[in-house]
């Protein structure tokens, strides 16, 4: 029989999922959220320590809504980082303010600090400082803490790839900025198939973000409008799911732990192939990510062998999208040579062999 093909990454869902839909539905609930959503909520923020947390419709408005709560305005500027999803900074271009593209690390793929402090002008409000893959810089983030009120500026964490990492000093990332965000697109970790996730530990931005995603609504129920709001709100359905997902989120951190180490092992000694380091006594390796040598070679005679791969985030500035000019080494190198392996959470210890017996078939 044919080897299975492995995908490179896919969500995961079971029997408990499917009941806590089932028995939803028996209740005639609204489905928009209520109850369940409240209880998704202090869910993440119990995992994550904040004070508040705030559910939205995915991980991109997300953002979108925390720049907006913060003050942040057309025209002003945001820096973000060269290498990320594009919706990072499509968040805040959304609304007419302007993403101001950073290099990033080498080792980390977040942003480079001192190219950061380069960047800063007098129009700037905010970094939003991305977590690549679940790490955190290796400036250190108390170095961009110290950044932003040295220069009163905001400081914003997209944490989209990095439920269940920490910074060495034992917050969650997503805590260190004034709003940490969280996605859960089907990719990631835990998913609702779409979602996103707000904390803060500040009241007053947590009460904006629930009035910005409920109609600008004075309070619940109502239609009594003092400001200005929109509709980005989450479904019962949705935190069904999401609220299963998140009880086998630790089993799922200690997982994504164990297939990097594997991988570790099994590319150990290739000159070829570089995996991204990890710490894992505080990130969590959401993808395998890595830097190959014949990149599209690799990924396609992987192709041929029922392997999946995908490449890795192009340096937003040279996108279509954008066009922005601008140097950007690290993050250019990373769009020539970065791949993501196999990453599934199910995948099996052999699923993960075969992938590295494959990868060293390839180079010899
Ligand atoms: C770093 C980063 N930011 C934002 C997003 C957007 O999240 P969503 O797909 O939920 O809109 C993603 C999604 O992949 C991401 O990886």
């Amino acid at each position: 029989m044919a080897d299975k093909f492995i995908i490179q990454m896919r969500p995961w869902f079971g029997e408990e999922e499917k009941r806590a839909l089932c028995e939803y539905m028996d209740e005639e609930g609204f489905i928009t959220e209520f109850k369940r959503t409240e209880r998704f909520e202090q869910m993440i923020a119990e995992y994550t320590g904040a004070r508040h947390c705030i559910v939205v419709n995915n991980g991109t408005i997300s953002l979108t809504l925390a720049a907006i709560a913060t003050g942040i305005q057309a025209g002003d500027e945001v820096l973000v980082p060269n290498f990320t999803m594009i919706a990072t900074p499509n968040s805040v271009k959304m609304f007419g303010a302007v993403p101001v593209f950073v290099d990033v690390e080498e080792t980390t793929l977040c942003m480079d600090i001192e190219l950061a402090r380069k960047a800063i002008t007098s129009k700037t409000k905010a970094i939003m400082l991305v977590a690549a893959n679940g790490r955190y810089p290796k400036a250190g983030i108390a170095a961009f803490e110290a950044l932003a009120v040295e220069k009163g500026i905001m400081l914003i964490e997209d944490a989209a790839q990095s439920l269940g990492s920490i910074y060495p000093d034992g917050r969650h990332i997503g805590r260190a900025g004034i709003i940490g965000s969280f996605s859960f697109s089907a990719p990631k970790i835990i998913s609702t198939g779409q979602g996103g996730a707000l904390i803060t530990d500040d009241d007053r931005i947590a009460s904006t973000l629930r009035r910005l995603k409920d109609f600008g609504r004075a309070s619940g129920g109502n239609d009594v409008h003092n400001s200005i709001g929109y509709n980005f709100k989450f479904t019962e359905l949705q935190a069904c799911i999401g609220i299963e997902q998140m009880k086998k989120l630790p089993a799922r951190v200690a997982r994504k732990k164990e297939i990097w180490q594997r991988y570790r092992d099994g590319l150990d000694n290739m000159a070829e192939i570089r995996l991204f380091e990890h710490d894992l006594r505080y990130t969590v390796p959401w993808f395998i990510d890595a830097l190959v040598e014949r990149r599209d070679e690799l990924q396609a005679f992987l192709k041929g062998h029922g392997i999946g791969t995908r490449v890795m985030y192009p340096p937003i500035n040279k996108q279509k999208a954008y066009g922005v000019f601008g140097n950007h080494p690290v993050s250019e190198h990373v769009g020539r040579e970065g791949l993501w392996l196999p990453s599934a959470t199910q995948l099996s210890d052999q699923d993960i062999e075969r992938v590295c017996a494959m990868i060293r078939r390839f180079y010899e």
